[in-house]
């Protein structure tokens, strides 16, 4: 019989774990509390902007086999599965991740469970919730022993979640028991026959291993981003450096691209859980190596404004800012933790006028800075500008014709934050080019 699988919390990583499943083979239910989502998912449309997903999901909303509801009691019994897919953000004015989502979603689903069934985890969190969670569930439901619970992180990245959901380059099952394990291998059937590797282990690794990717993901930004400012001052190119140590295997070129800092929903805030889950289980050293790093990540930011502050020469006020860029990276409308979005903000609090440009984000970008001006094109943005500054990659940056562009801008001056633009092109056309991280 086809297994079916209930995936609870629908955006990012539900709307891709749903679609995913559902391609797969399995009947999905998604279950989501906000009504007005449901019916948008129901008619096969993503809630956010993501590369190739609402194609999917409007491909098994048709087939049938994937629908959205908002009643838990219709998919307690009805599946063999259940994914937690909820958020976790970081708590308010507090480093440790806010898992009232999780909780809920047991204070919801626990009552209305009363057979054997397999609950699996895949929202990133701190270690040991796995346990609690699970102890929570057998106290919580009618099946009492007989719910399961096990955890198996997702390492999905924004603007490729439909690929990395449907061929993830590892399989983590942090299990409690055999039956466990058996029942992941039969959902993720399709990927291990792809060949995608198995990592089996407890379910504290398994909780481990998400948060110590994304920090060591971070660290290697932060460490190419150090590294910028020693170019500075020493006149080398981080690029090429980061190049040099990428063909080293051991070191690899991934992450290596210095930039604005890292930003997003998932790696400042994972960073931060896993500083404060460290703090709280007394491994005070961690803490230190690690505060470092999101320290570098905030320097960035700074380092940059400097930057274009030198530039523009005098007081920020009475000067125009076009800021080219408002999602935290290219592919995404996600504004979370973005550098662009923080940069053009704060210039804007030293008294400058910032009109922001981004292909995708724009919406998302007003509702959190309502009072910085949006363009609808980067010309649009760039009129009258004393400086410009290129702080997300998106490709139709690095396609402006730098000539032309000169004829809008009050003064031809360039910040490109990104490293990408073509230095020479610019400098040829008459720019002030400055790439901090090369001479
Ligand atoms: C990240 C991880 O890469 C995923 O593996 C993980 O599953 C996900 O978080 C998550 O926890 O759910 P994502 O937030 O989509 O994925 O973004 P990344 O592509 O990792 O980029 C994060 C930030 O680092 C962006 O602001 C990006 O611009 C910046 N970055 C990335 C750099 O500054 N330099 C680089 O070389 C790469």
């Amino acid at each position: 019989m086809t297994l079916r699988i209930s995936v609870i919390g629908t955006n990012y990583l539900g709307a891709n774990t749903a679609a995913g499943m559902a391609e797969f083979g399995f009947e999905v239910i998604g279950v989501e509390i906000n009504e007005s989502r449901v019916k948008l998912l129901n008619e096969g449309k993503a809630p956010l902007y993501e590369p190739g997903l609402d194609p999917l999901l409007k491909k098994h909303t048709d087939s049938g086999r994937l629908r959205f509801t908002t009643d838990y009691r219709e998919i307690a019994d009805w599946a063999d599965v259940h994914f937690i897919c909820v958020g976790t953000p970081q708590s308010d004015g507090d480093y440790a991740a806010d898992l009232s989502q999780v909780d809920s979603v047991v204070e919801m689903l626990a009552p209305h469970l009363t057979k054997p069934t397999l609950v699996v985890g895949r929202s990133t969190v701190p270690v040991g919730t796995a346990a609690r969670l699970h102890e929570r569930f057998r106290a919580e439901s009618p099946a009492g022993d007989g719910v399961d619970l096990a955890w198996q992180p997702e390492f999905l990245r924004e603007a490729h979640g439909v690929d990395d959901t449907l061929h993830p380059d590892r399989l983590v099952f942090g299990v409690a028991s055999e039956a466990a394990e058996q029942r992941l291998r039969e959902v993720f059937a399709t990927p291990i026959a792809e060949g995608s590797p198995v990592v089996v282990s407890n379910r504290e690794t398994a909780e481990l291993v998400k948060g110590a990717a994304n920090a060591f993901l971070a660290t290697k930004i932060s460490f190419i981003n150090a590294l910028a400012e020693m170019c500075d001052v020493t006149g080398a190119d981080v690029s090429e450096l980061a190049d040099a140590l990428g063909f080293d295997n051991r070191i690899g070129r991934g992450m290596l691209n210095a930039g604005p800092g890292y930003g997003g929903g998932c790696l400042p805030k994972d960073l931060r859980s896993f500083m404060a889950r460290a703090g709280e289980l007394g491994v005070e050293e961690i803490i230190t190596f690690l505060r470092a790093v999101d320290e570098i990540n905030r320097r960035r930011r700074s380092r940059i404004i400097d930057v274009a502050h030198e530039l523009v020469g005098a007081d920020w006020a009475g000067r125009k800012v076009a800021v080219l860029g408002a999602a935290f990276k290219a592919g995404t409308d996600d504004v979370r933790s973005s550098p662009a979005l923080d940069i053009a903000g704060r210039i804007q609090l030293h008294g400058a006028t910032v009109t922001v440009y981004d292909p995708q984000a724009t919406e998302n970008a007003r509702r959190v800075r309502p009072t910085l001006n949006y363009a609808s094109s980067a010309t649009q943005a760039c009129e009258g500008a004393h400086v410009v500054l290129h702080l997300t990659e998106w490709p139709e940056f690095r396609e402006l014709d730098p000539a032309e562009l000169k004829t809008v801008v009050s003064n031809p001056v360039i910040v490109d934050g990104r490293l990408l633009l073509d230095a020479e092109a610019w400098r040829a056309a008459g720019w002030i080019y400055r790439a901090p991280g090369k001479p």
